[in-house]
């Protein structure tokens, strides 16, 4: 059969990953699973508590507001104004989406079409490429160097933006970045944002681990930057800051224009999701203010525990600022293999799952992605696993 849209899409990478660690555990053997970016800490207590309640009261099983009801929007105005000193009108600058991917998915419809241009970082979550093209837009590649100065990405980005035809109408940013782990600066914010303004586009920034930065970094949000509302609109999402993946819970925040084009097409699309996930999420962002606190210091020690077994075994990179990732170099004596075949091996002689650098796109390749969702006993493992598997490393 023919199908329109999704005719030009890979097969997704991941999926061969994940085949080979099923096809080892069938044979019993405990593969250790850093694939998939799926956070493994509980939600918190309060959220599944009012969940709970609201569940059991007859009125929240009506169709809900698709922009998500007044007081979750009120919620997320305040976390912002809290955590970044950003003023937003809940009613005019806040939208509740689906979690930031159906959020960011929609957006894309609304911005974007046949004929227009989309400036993406590269490599990429994988959405933040094909929003773009179900759209029906062209995209351009922005790439992200490991390392790389906020300096020397911008100047890339302007190269990029100038030197693409017809002008991209958006640029999507991410930072902390997934895959790279690559973070910013809010002065980097300002010249993109004075930029954007100066150039009539509209920038798109998923702060999806705004609440996810290392050893004292803060990840900043593009709305503190002056003008931001005027160009450009912000992802937040609580799926990695609350460990709440499947509840699907984010909003849009910033320019007032861009919320009401997706207010409007979502309230064609869907009814906002189930109303007591929507009041639990409230309750949640008002009274666990803290949570992601512990959610940080978690992720942050599995990162130690894996970076630092890694550099025992032979195994050094730079540790990640932010994310809940690490994305390591296929080391020197493997690195003629490529980041599928590398990743493949690992999960056959290493019993240890990691995602291969080139399912984020071209730009990826030459490194893996581990997902820090094992706890560090089982981190641990993983290097105990690895120093066996790969023996041409020199420790
Ligand atoms: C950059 C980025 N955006 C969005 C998401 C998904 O967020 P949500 O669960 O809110 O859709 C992820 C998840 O891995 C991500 O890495």
């Amino acid at each position: 059969m023919e199908f329109r849209r999704i005719n030009g899409m890979p097969p997704y990478v991941l999926g061969v990953i994940d085949g080979l660690k099923k096809e080892a555990r069938r044979t019993g053997a405990d593969v250790i699973d850093f694939g998939f970016g799926n956070p493994d800490l509980p939600s918190p207590e309060i959220a599944v508590d009012k969940l709970a309640e609201a569940a059991h009261m007859e009125k929240n099983h009506r169709y809900s507001q698709s922009k998500g009801i007044p007081k979750l929007r009120e919620a997320f105005a305040d976390l912002y104004l809290r955590k970044w000193n950003v003023r937003l009108d809940p009613e005019t600058e806040v939208i509740s989406t689906i979690g930031a991917k159906e959020g960011f998915s929609h957006l894309m419809w609304v911005l974007l079409g046949p004929g227009d241009c989309a400036l993406v970082p590269s490599p990429s979550y994988p959405i933040h490429i094909w929003g773009p093209l179900f759209a029906g837009a062209n995209v351009r590649d922005l790439p992200v160097g490991i390392n790389q100065t906020d300096d020397e990405f911008f100047d890339a980005l302007v190269e990029r933006f100038q030197s693409s035809w017809p002008k991209a109408r958006v640029i999507v940013l991410s930072f902390p970045h997934n895959p790279t782990t690559q973070c910013v600066d809010l002065a980097f914010f300002q010249r993109v944002v004075d930029f954007a303004r100066e150039n009539n586009v509209i920038v798109v920034h998923d702060n999806a681990y705004a609440e996810l930065g290392f050893d004292g970094y803060e990840p900043p949000s593009i709305l503190q930057a002056d003008g931001a509302k005027e160009c450009a609109v912000e992802l937040y999402s609580m799926t990695k800051s609350f460990s709440m993946a499947g509840w699907r819970v984010a909003c849009m925040a910033g320019n007032a224009e861009v919320i009401g084009a997706l207010a409007k097409l979502k309230s064609y699309l869907d009814y906002g999701t189930f109303q007591p996930i929507q009041i639990a999420a409230t309750v949640t962002l008002n009274e666990a203010q803290d949570h992601p606190k512990v959610v940080r210091e978690i992720y942050q020690s599995r990162r130690d525990a894996l970076c630092d077994g890694l550099a025992k075994i032979g195994w050094e990179f730079p540790k990640p600022k932010g994310t809940m990732f690490v994305w390591a170099p296929l080391p020197e004596p493997y690195r003629q293999m490529g980041s599928l075949e590398f990743s493949k091996m690992l999960v056959t002689d290493g019993h240890v799952a990691a995602a291969p650098g080139m399912g984020f796109g071209p730009g990826g390749e030459g490194y893996v992605r581990f997902a820090l969702i094992e706890n560090e006993q089982r981190t641990h493992q993983a290097v105990r696993n690895l120093r066996r598997a790969l023996d041409r490393l020199s420790p």
